[in-house]
């Protein structure tokens, strides 16, 4: 079936809001109320979840540079595939490397739209909602992002949502105008 095809039925276009972050910076939870609201509008939209995934598909992998290379290497794949069936992804996953990240921007193109979702580390410790940091900072775990493995921040990302500062529900409304504008069927 053609890319117009799909749109036509479904009522917009397929693609993928890249959601990049640290752990505890609310990827998850955005990403879901985002779903849940694009649903409710009749969108046809599916979340990919770092704490999904990595209990099936990329269970084999750690958090090693070369880990998550591979995990999101395989993220990027499955984003096309269901970006290419015409749905909305909405891929929720730290992806801490430029590098990783540009591969996504290449890969699908005009279909990729970087969304950073943006806490200053301090906000994400205080959180703690895995209590990660807790172990991180005690040497339990180890390469743990903003800790001991370097985040690098997007340089130009479609969105930015200040997680610190915004409510959740003011995050989700303005990702839902940004997606409404984005995937819009031309
Ligand atoms: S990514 O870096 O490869 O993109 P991904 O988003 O899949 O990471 O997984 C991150 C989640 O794994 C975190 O939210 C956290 O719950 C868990 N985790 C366990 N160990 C680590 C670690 N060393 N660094 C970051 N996250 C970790």
């Amino acid at each position: 079936m053609s890319p117009d095809a799909r749109a036509y039925r479904h009522g917009h276009q397929g693609g993928v809001l890249w959601f990049t972050g640290l752990s505890g910076s609310g990827k998850s939870t955005l990403a879901i109320g985002l779903e849940q609201a694009l649903f409710a509008e009749g969108f046809q939209v599916f979340v990919l979840d770092g704490d999904n995934l990595r209990h099936g598909l990329n269970r084999d992998l750690g958090f090693s540079y070369r880990d998550r290379q591979e995990n999101i290497r395989r993220v990027i794949e499955m984003a096309v595939a269901f970006a290419d069936a015409g749905t909305v992804v909405i891929t929720a996953f730290i992806s801490p490397f430029r590098a990783d990240r540009e591969r996504a921007r290449q890969t699908l193109g005009k279909k990729f739209h970087e969304i950073f979702v943006d806490a200053r580390l301090e906000v994400c410790e205080a959180r703690d909602p895995k209590g990660l940091y807790k172990k991180a900072r005690a040497g339990i775990i180890t390469e743990f992002t903003g800790i001991s493995s370097p985040y690098e921040r997007p340089e130009s990302p479609a969105l930015s949502l200040d997680t610190g500062g915004t409510s959740i529900n003011d995050c989700v409304a303005g990702l839902r105008d940004y997606a409404v504008r984005a995937f819009r069927r031309t």
